[in-house]
C-alpha cells in the first residue's frame, strides 16, 4: 500500500458512508479546549479535518481565522453547506504536507495522525512545527492504542510518539484524556505541544 493513501480512497469513503471515525458533532475534549481561547483572531488550522465539526463550532463561536485542510472534497462541501459563513478561501482541498506560505497559532489534531502511514509520523510533526508561528501549539488527541498495523486507523502509543516530536515540540500536556467520547475512553491522549523555536 502506498505511504500516502489517495484522494480517491478518502473521497470514496465519504461517498460510501464508510466513515466510522466521524463523530457527527464536536468532541468534548476539543470543545472544552476551544471554550477557553479568548482571542478570536487566533489563526487555527485543522488538517485532515473531514466533516470538521470543530471548524463549524469555532466559526459559530466567532473565530475569524479558521482554516481546514483535507484531501477529500466531499467533507469540505458538507462543511460549507452546514457553515456557509466559513471563508471559502480557508477551505483547503489539498495535501497537508504541501501547505506553504501560511503560519498558524494553533493546529488541531483529531484522527488525522492515525490516518497517515506510520512512516510519515516524524514528517507530520516536522510539518506541523513548520506551519506554526513562534510558540504555536499543536493540540488535540492521539490514540494510545494498537489499532491496525496495515491500514488506517494506524495504532501507536505514548512512548513511541515522543520520539517523533521531541525535536520539534516541548510538552505542555501529554496525558490520558479524561473527557473522551465513550468509544474512545481510555484509548486516547490529550496533547498540548508547544513549538520549540530553533
Ligand atoms: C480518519 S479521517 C478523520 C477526519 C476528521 N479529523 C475527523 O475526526 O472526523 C482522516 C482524514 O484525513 C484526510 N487525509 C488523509 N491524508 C491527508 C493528507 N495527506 N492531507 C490532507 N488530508 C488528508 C482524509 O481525507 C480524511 O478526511
Amino acid at each position: 500500500m502506498s505511504r500516502l493513501l489517495s484522494i480517491d480512497y478518502w473521497n470514496k469513503r465519504y461517498l460510501n458512508n464508510d466513515f466510522s471515525w466521524d463523530t457527527g458533532s464536536i468532541t468534548a475534549p476539543l470543545q472544552h479546549y476551544f471554550d477557553q481561547i479568548k482571542d478570536k483572531q487566533t489563526y487555527i488550522l485543522i488538517p485532515g479535518a473531514g466533516n470538521a465539526y470543530e471548524a463549524e463550532y469555532l466559526v459559530n463561536a466567532g473565530f475569524e481565522n479558521v482554516f481546514v485542510c483535507d484531501f477529500a472534497q466531499t467533507p469540505l462541501k458538507n462543511l460549507q453547506k452546514r457553515c456557509p459563513q466559513i471563508k471559502p478561501q480557508n477551505l483547503m482541498q489539498m495535501d497537508f504536507f504541501k501547505i506553504e506560505s501560511l503560519k498558524f497559532d494553533l493546529i488541531i489534531e483529531q484522527t488525522f495522525f492515525c490516518a497517515i502511514h506510520p512512516s510519515l509520523r516524524n514528517k507530520y510533526f516536522q510539518k506541523a512545527a513548520s506551519l506554526l508561528k513562534a510558540k504555536g501549539k499543536l493540540v488535540g488527541l492521539l490514540f494510545n492504542d494498537s489499532l491496525n498495523a496495515d491500514k488506517p486507523p494506524y495504532g501507536g502509543n505514548k512512548e513511541e510518539y515522543v520520539n517523533y516530536f521531541r525535536d520539534y515540540f516541548k510538552i505542555k500536556i501529554y496525558e490520558n484524556c479524561y473527557n473522551s467520547i465513550n468509544p474512545r475512553e481510555g484509548r486516547e491522549l490529550f496533547i498540548n505541544l508547544e513549538k520549540i523555536n530553533k
